[in-house]
């Protein structure tokens, strides 16, 4: 079975990962790891931490000599501003003085601290915040980064862009794959449109000054993916379905579309569905539009996959919104740590390696194998059978 989960808090000494159901005798890459880690920090709008900690990541389990053993691979990022946590997050009991606590009693509006500080009965509401902060989902590029290795060993690529922020553009961004692949690493917001980009920092910039923070729309796209991943049979063996999960599952994101998604449901038939054609030569079925986002029936029909996340702002404002004092039950100004103004292309790259590991997931379901070769070779069996149909 593939399946991934993670552990560790924010400010705690580590995030740790275990990824299971990888096939033996992948190469494995460690820099790649470490650079797509390193993507997930950048991006315009981001808060301090980028200064203070580059992530890598750590092997401790799962490859020898750097080939995948087909064992659970267990990934560990150091949180390098641990030597100023050790007092507060630390494992033993201690008795830390109340000015020195950074205990957490004015919930902020639209994090998890309130809800989470009641289901979980605790009046420090740290206890909820270090493990819903986003800092988590350096561990799930850390496993992104191991799926997008066995996908690419399949033909399969997938790159993340931001097609909207704070609302600008009016439209969402519509571009080809071409377009995406073309853009730089450090591109402030990962964005394609450069007259776009320009009007999305300055809209930032004027947003950080104010206090205030943004939301906004990326797109993830794979590519070369084969049709016939997922399928219609049961609700939670639908492809769509699993995806909107992962990527909905990224703090922030509040709405999921697969293709047109949101817009189809406005439009006719006729402006929505994708006639199909035949090629020859390639010997495969073809599409003249892509509108289906790759995915009909809850299963891949080998068009490229389009899968948009919709973030909501951040919810740490700096110019703090009205919230409540747990102890007093006074109205105060909600709390305030370091944050970000916007977060959209960091989420887009987290959603790169959410959809990879649905990907991959999918893929190690129809062709199996307990080594890449075995894979591999029911892989190509299954090409032939598509060539023939
Ligand atoms: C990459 C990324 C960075 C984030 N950074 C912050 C942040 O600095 N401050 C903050 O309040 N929320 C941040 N968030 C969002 C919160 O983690 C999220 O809103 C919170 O955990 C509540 O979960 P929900 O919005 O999914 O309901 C970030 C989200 C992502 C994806």
């Amino acid at each position: 079975m593939f399946r991934f989960t993670t552990a560790g808090e924010s400010h705690g000494r580590a995030l740790v990962a275990i990824l299971e159901g990888m096939p033996a005798g992948l190469p494995v890459d460690q820099e790649f790891i470490n650079h797509e880690l390193e993507r997930r920090q950048w991006g315009y709008g981001r808060g301090g931490r980028m200064k203070i900690e580059r992530d890598r990541a750590e092997i401790l389990s799962g490859v020898r000599h750097g080939l995948t053993l087909g064992s659970p691979i267990t990934l560990m990022v150091e949180n390098k501003d641990w030597a100023n946590w050790t007092e507060v997050m630390n494992a033993e009991p201690r008795d830390v003085p109340p000015e020195k606590s950074r205990r957490v009693k004015r919930p902020r509006p639209g994090h998890a601290d309130l809800a989470g500080g009641q289901k979980y009965d605790t009046r420090d509401m740290r206890d909820i915040l270090e493990r819903a902060s986003a800092r988590e989902t350096a561990a799930r590029v850390a496993c992104g980064a191991l799926a997008k290795q066995l996908l690419v060993a399949f033909g399969v690529e997938v790159k993340s862009h931001v097609i909207q922020l704070g609302g600008l553009p009016d439209v969402p961004l519509e571009v080809t794959w071409e377009q995406i692949t073309s853009i730089a690493d450090d591109a402030p917001l990962r964005c394609t449109d450069m007259e776009a980009q320009a009007l999305m920092v300055a809209l930032v910039d004027e947003k950080k000054r104010a206090g205030d923070t943004l939301g906004g729309i990326f797109e993830v796209v794979a590519r070369g993916v084969v049709p016939g991943l997922g399928s219609h049979t049961s609700w939670d063996t639908k492809l769509d379905g699993r995806l909107a999960q992962a990527v909905m599952s990224i703090p922030a994101v509040k709405a999921v579309a697969i293709g047109a998604g949101v817009r189809a449901s406005s439009l006719p038939g006729s402006e929505v569905h994708d006639e199909i054609g035949y090629d020859e030569t390639g010997r495969q079925f073809t599409r003249h539009t892509n509108r289906a986002g790759g995915l009909e029936g809850g299963i891949t029909n080998g068009e490229e996959l389009r899968v948009r996340g919709h973030l909501k702002p951040i919810s740490t404002l700096r110019r703090a919104l009205r919230s409540v004092d747990i102890d007093t039950k006074e109205e105060e100004a909600a709390a305030f740590e370091r944050s970000d103004v916007t977060a959209v292309p960091a989420a887009g790259v987290i959603a790169e390696s959410m959809v990879a590991l649905v990907l991959a997931s999918a893929m190690r379901e129809k062709f199996g194998g307990d080594s890449l070769g075995e894979m591999r070779r029911n892989f190509d069996g299954y090409r032939e059978q598509l060539r023939g149909y």
